[in-house]
Order: C-alpha cells, then structure tokens, then sequence
C-alpha cells in the first residue's frame, strides 16, 4: 500500500487558491521592477516590435526557427487580402550534441539549412535578391535595436560557450557571408514576441503571447511611458513597444515557489544554476525529470521501496523521460493501467505492481497539475498589472499543445487567482482566455520583418 507516499507528494505539489495568489502578487512586483532602472531577477527585455499588425502588412519574406526541438525554415507571402498568407516550410533536425558543441558549428549548421532551402525552393541562389529574415532565436537577449541581441545566458539546456556577452547576429552573419547565402537578416525576434503577434494578426483581442513548451515564457505589448529603463531615450510615452518577459526567470532568488527536494536537484544538476527557477518547474524539459528523480527517491530512500529488488538503471540515466512520456501515463484510458504498465516494461524494464501503477499516474497527475497551475500566475499577472479584463492569450508550444489537461488546469487556476465567479453556463467563455496561437516563428516571425522595414523605410 503506498497510500503514505502519495498523500507526502500531494503535500509537496499541491499548489491551493492561496499560494496562487501569493505568488501572482510577487509575480507582478516582480514584472515592475524588471522594466525599473535598478532591473530584478525577471528581465523584461524591450524587443523594438513597436506595433500590432493591422492585417494588410505585404511581401515576402522568410523565416528562421531556432528553438531548442527543431529547425524550421519557412517563407512566407504576406498576402493583399487582410490576414492571409501563402506559407512553405522545411524542418531539420537540431542534432543534440550541436546544443552543448561549439559556436562556429551551430551557425554553420544553421547556414546550411538556409542554403539547402533557398536551393530547395529557388534553385541557382546567385542571381537571387537577398530575402528578409525574422530569425526567430528564443533565448534571453538584450536588444538595442531590433536587428540585433546580446545573449543573457542559454536557457532550455543549451550549454555553447562564446556566445553569453555577444551579440548573435554578427556571428550568425559571417556563416552566412563565408557561404554566400543571399539573406539579410531583418529582426531578431524571441518566440513569445513572435507568437503575440501572429495572434493579434487575426484576433485583435490578443493581448499576450505565452510558450508552454520545452521553455515556458511570455511577451506582452507595454507603453514606452511605463518602461523606467528605457526613459533616457525620450521616446513618446504612449508609443507601444513588445517586452520579452522572460519569466522563466521568476524567483531565482527562491523567496515564494513552493520548491521540493527534486526541483532543488534539477537545478543544481543544469548547466546554469540559479536561473530559470519558475521555467525549471514548468517547462516541458523539466516535467518529465522531476516525475524520474521522485521516482529514483521513492526507490532509494523511502521505507516503502517502490519497484523493490528490480533493476532501475534505465530510470537513472537523467533526462532520459521526456514530458510525452508523462503525457502518455495521464492518458492511459484503462482502470488497470495497462498502457503505463507496457511503458514501463518497454522503455525501463521495469515491472510495477498495481499500486506502484497508480502512484505512477498520480504522481504525473501532480507534476502536471502543479506546472499549469503555476502557469497560471504568469498570465494573471501580466492581465492584472495591464489591467486586462477580458482579453485572449495566444499560446503555444509542446505542452499546451499536447499535454492532457493543461489548457482546463489552467484555465481553473486563473479562475482562482483572480475571482471570477462561477458560470451561469459552461458554455460561456471565461473573461480572459488562454487560446491556441497561431504560427509565431513562421507568420509571426514574417509580420515582424514586415512591420520593421515599415519602420525603417517611414524613418522612425
Ligand atoms: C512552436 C513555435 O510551435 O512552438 C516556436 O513556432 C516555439 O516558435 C515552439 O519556440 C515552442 O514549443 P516547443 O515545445 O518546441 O519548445
Ligand atoms: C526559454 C527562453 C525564452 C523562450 C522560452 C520558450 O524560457 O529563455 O526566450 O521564449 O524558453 O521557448
């Protein structure tokens, strides 16, 4: 009987009504001092996107995706007709060593992709104009301009060195030029950003952009008015201007996230300590190693040892369940688990009793619930230090895609945190709701390209 073990993870990752809101309150001080001149742990990075699209933006243009699962490249034709485009796209694979190799070899290899696409869909590239690009780099990065970025740090587990302190653009550049690829790169831009405005593209009601994938981040539209910061610039108060939030950052200085033990261990085992606490207890690179370490602890150290004289060294190779893995053991359909059973006989070798199956699935119950809860706290503040009432939220991203439950998680915790009352209807939409964006890297990524050649040729 593991009843004991279950109710001690309960307690550990349970997050009520309460801690929500405690935690929404710190978020959204939080948000303030990133945008003041003293700065705080969030950095609430200006990205010069200076404007919604207005649907009738045009060209060509193409796109780059550089976020931490895939490579994509698209162009794009922004069409005469409001709010449509003409898309075609390659993905390539992002080889995992090139995550934690060298700098010269991740610009080559992106490159290369480029090239291959431009020959792919242009054929002879030496007579072709050199095309705009939104490259799409979802990292934290200081912009003084729009075309260029100083990385913070990597994120997402990307470990290159060379590259924090930099600006990306130049070394992405040289690979370009030692290759001759006929590009010319017209915004740096972060997903969320990219995602903001896609959805604002076709749904004016959008008013932040949020990624709940491998990294969990968003970006919303503030007045330069509001942003201490960048006050020596005597910009126009009321002129708009996207802020990359990159509030993955959230309480690196540890003081409200209700921390276990195994969150403690994913970050002290990351390449950077310290950093990303609220993205390390979220994001889909996470989810499914805080569900292996509880595990591994529940095995090792705990009276009731679970999968007891069984061999798990499978389970201990570290990061070596993903968030799909979690996502499959809360979507088992059967009351005797059967498919959680299958998996952990086929991917770990292991072979769990019944009430080991249902402290699995509770435990992925957990993990999940907690990670959109959470979730929740980030948009509700954001809506609340914007004073948005009702709005929509364009989100995308491995997990809100597909992880079971996440969107009605956390559409329950918003509830909470900011009191709305109960439906009349359950039909009815709630004030503000969390909606499936559309392609920020690629649309997204184009409209912004767009949006700054407008600027540039205007002589703002
Ligand atoms: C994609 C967006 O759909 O989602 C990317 O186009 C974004 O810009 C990505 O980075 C995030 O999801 P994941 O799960 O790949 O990290
Ligand atoms: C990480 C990155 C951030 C990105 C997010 C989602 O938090 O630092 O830039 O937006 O992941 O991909």
């Amino acid at each position: 009987d593991l009843l004991k073990e279950i109710q001690e993870l309960e307690c550990l990752f349970t997050i009520d009504t309460a801690k929500l809101k405690q935690i929404t309150n710190r978020f959204q001080a939080e948000l303030d001092k990133g945008l003041s001149v003293e700065g705080g742990s969030i950095p609430m990075n200006p990205t010069w996107v200076m404007s919604f699209p207005t649907g009738y933006e045009t060209g060509t243009y193409l796109a780059l995706d550089m976020g931490g699962t895939n490579l994509r490249v698209c162009q794009i034709t922004l069409t005469e007709q409001k709010s449509e485009f003409d898309i075609i796209q390659s993905k390539y694979r992002m080889p995992e060593e090139l995550k934690t190799g060298e700098a010269d070899e991740l610009w080559e290899y992106i490159a290369d992709c480029l090239m291959q696409f431009l020959e792919t869909h242009h054929g002879d590239t030496s007579k072709l104009e050199k095309l705009p690009l939104g490259f799409t780099f979802s990292y934290p990065a200081t912009q003084n301009y729009v075309d260029a970025g100083i990385l913070q740090r990597w994120t997402k587990g990307f470990d290159i060195a060379g590259v924090e302190g930099h600006n990306v653009v130049p070394m992405f550049e040289a690979a370009l030029a030692a290759r001759g690829v006929p590009i010319k790169l017209a915004a740096l831009i972060n997903d969320t950003t990219g995602t903001l405005i896609a959805s604002a593209y076709t749904d004016t009601k959008m008013k932040i952009g949020c990624i709940f994938g491998t990294g969990c981040n968003a970006a919303y539209m503030e007045d330069c008015g509001s942003i201490p910061k960048l006050a020596h610039l005597n910009l126009p108060p009321d002129t708009p201007m996207a802020i990359n939030c990159e509030w993955g950052a959230f309480d690196n200085e540890h003081q409200v996230l209700p921390r276990t033990p195994y969150d403690i261990t994913i970050d002290k085992d990351s390449p950077r300590p310290g950093q990303q606490a609220f993205e390390k207890m979220i994001a889909g690179l996470y989810l499914g190693e805080i569900f292996r370490l509880v595990m591994v602890d529940l095995h090792d150290n705990h009276e009731t040892h679970i999968f007891a004289n069984q061999d798990i060294s499978k389970l201990r190779k570290a990061y070596s369940l993903d968030s799909s893995f979690l996502s499959a053991i809360e979507e088992d359909p059967y009351e005797n688990l059967s498919e959680t059973f299958e998996l952990f006989q086929n991917k770990l070798d292991i072979t769990p009793s019944l009430p080991e199956l249902e402290l699995i699935r509770r435990t992925a119950e957990l993990i999940g619930t907690r990670a959109a809860r959470l979730s929740a706290c980030g948009v509700a503040a954001i809506s609340r230090k914007k004073s948005y009432n009702t709005c929509h939220v364009g989100a995308d991203g491995s997990v809100f895609n597909k992880y079971p439950n996440f969107k009605a998680r956390g559409a329950l915790a918003l509830r909470e945190i900011l009191d709305w009352p109960e439906k009349n209807d359950p039909k009815e939409d709630d004030p503000i709701e969390i909606l499936a964006a559309e392609d920020g890297s690629g649309v997204g990524a184009a409209l912004i390209a767009a949006l700054t050649l407008q600027r540039v040729k205007n002589g703002n």
